[in-house]
């Protein structure tokens, strides 16, 4: 298991930024939050309230207009090797198989030969149980092998910071809960620190060490919540555990209120005539 120290500089530090679109829609608002080396952090929150954009803050895709970013305490900056970024669509190329699908992002590493590449690419196709499947082309895989060619194709970049935004969302409950527990297997062999981003409750409290909720934008963050269930988690053992349930209503109570807020705390008082 991916040891956390308190001591440890954060992996990850959001500092007080601001962010609105272009459109004045405004999400952020000296927001922050941190995770430390190999910790796991699961960000819960209603849609719209602004998870994506915090990724894309994270990986550098847009730039907040106050505030400061750090990734390993380095300022972030696009194509960061250190970040990884699994999407909630796995967004393969339809025409390259499992194995070339994984190579692509290897291609730009122009001091390795095409066989280091592939065998490279297969270690980590392997890694995700999809060894056999190296030929396949995208149509002839599961959504959820899919998901593991996509999940195998971000950590054969050998990220240390993963960022993953509803990544199993449009998996059946079957094929999400199998992913879960994958996505803590192949955790605790490569230790990153992980933020995972999801609006289901019950795979936030699997998945984490800690459970950040936001609030609806731009309200930023509601509350965190540490989950101590024993690790390795199992879908057969954890889910039935009496605290699995404790934290799961603990948390459904903390949405219900997020949802029961106002959308607009800085509503403007009315005029009076
Ligand atoms: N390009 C954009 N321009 C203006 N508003 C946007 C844009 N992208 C997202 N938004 C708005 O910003 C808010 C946060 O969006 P998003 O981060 O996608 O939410 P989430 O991922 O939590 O569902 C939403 O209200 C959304 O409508
Ligand atoms: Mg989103």
């Amino acid at each position: 298991m991916p040891k956390t120290s308190a001591f440890a500089a954060d992996a990850l530090t959001v500092d007080a930024i601001s962010f609105s679109y272009p459109n004045g829609h405004r999400v952020f608002s000296s927001f922050s939050l941190s995770a430390k080396p190999g910790e796991f952090v699961a960000i819960l929150g209603p849609s719209g309230c602004g998870k994506t954009t915090l990724l894309n803050l994270l990986s550098g895709f847009q730039q907040p207009q106050d505030g400061q970013i750090r990734i390993n305490q380095a300022a972030v900056r696009p194509e960061l090797a250190e970040l990884g970024y699994v999407f909630q669509s796995a967004q393969l190329f339809p025409w390259l198989s499992a194995l070339e699908n994984v190579r692509f992002g290897l291609r730009m590493n122009a001091t390795t030969s095409e066989a280091q590449q592939r065998e490279h690419a297969l270690k980590y196709l392997r890694l995700v149980g999809l060894e056999q499947a190296a030929e396949r082309l995208p149509h002839q895989l599961s959504g959820g092998m899919q998901q593991r060619v996509s999940l195998a194709r971000t950590l054969a970049l050998e990220p240390s910071v993963l960022l993953m935004d509803e990544p199993f969302a449009a998996l059946d409950a079957i094929s999400r809960n199998s992913m879960n527990e994958e996505t803590l297997r192949l955790w605790a062999e490569l230790g990153q620190t992980v933020l995972f981003i999801t609006h289901d409750i019950d795979e936030a409290v699997f998945l984490a060490d800690r459970v950040i909720v936001l609030n609806i934008a731009p309200g930023g963050i509601h509350s965190e919540l540490n989950i101590d269930l024993p690790r390795p988690r199992s879908n057969l053992h954890t889910r039935r555990l009496p605290a699995f349930l404790d934290y799961r209503n603990e948390l459904m109570e903390r949405i219900a209120q997020v949802m029961d807020m106002p959308s607009t705390p800085t509503r403007q008082p009315e005029l009076t005539a």
